[in-house]
């Protein structure tokens, strides 16, 4: 599924996230930019070390920010490694948090003069924020983000999952039936 929005395109794909070819892939990553499983697991293995080294030489990454790397052997040329909240019952700033680490991705990705950037689903694995309700949160704020002055042109979901994918699917429709700016387009 795709829309437009503004200059923009947002699109929604069901797929792993470390076979992306776009300028920058985000990274679900913790505090510590340790590593660990889920996507963060899958993009070291896929990326080298080299994406380590530099997580290790930046150190910490608060909740609800962003930091980047290289990409490695990626076909994506940066990792944004942004931190998304644990869930604990969504009354302790869990959307802000989350909204937050989207932001900043894309400031980061805009900073950096990268136009293409592909999202996971943060936080609604080992985190266990409930999907339905990140999914709101996460589109709204991308969709936001570019109905501004961005030089950002493509902004890609890549779910893990037909039914993440429906979830996303589910929200983005609820999203762009109140919102004209939000045009779907397939
Ligand atoms: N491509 C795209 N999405 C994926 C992939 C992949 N290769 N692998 C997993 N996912 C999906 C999961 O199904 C989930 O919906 O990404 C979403 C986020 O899940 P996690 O990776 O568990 O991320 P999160 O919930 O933000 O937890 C972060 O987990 O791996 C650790 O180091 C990480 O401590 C951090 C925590």
């Amino acid at each position: 599924m795709k829309a437009k929005i503004g200059r923009s395109v947002l699109e929604l794909v069901e797929g792993d996230i470390t076979e992306q070819r776009v300028d920058a892939i985000v990274n679900a990553a913790n505090e510590g930019l340790r590593g660990g499983g889920g996507v963060d697991g899958a993009i070291h293995r896929a990326g080298g070390p080299e994406i380590m080294a530099e997580c290790r030489r930046i150190g910490r990454c608060p909740t609800g920010s962003a930091v980047i790397t290289t990409g490695g052997q990626l076909p994506a040329r940066h990792v944004i490694h942004a931190v998304g909240p644990v869930w604990r019952d969504g009354a302790h700033g869990e959307p802000n948090l989350l909204a937050g680490a989207y932001r900043s991705s894309l400031q980061l990705a805009e900073e950096h003069n990268l136009r293409t950037i592909a999202f996971p689903s943060i936080s609604t694995g080992v985190y266990g924020y409930p999907i339905d309700r990140a999914a709101r949160v996460a589109l709204r704020t991308v969709a936001d983000y570019l109905k501004g002055d961005t030089r950002v042109e493509l902004v890609r979901f890549v779910l893990f999952g037909r039914s993440a994918y429906d979830v996303y699917v589910q929200a983005l429709q609820e999203l762009a039936d109140r919102d004209e700016a939000i045009q779907l387009v397939s």
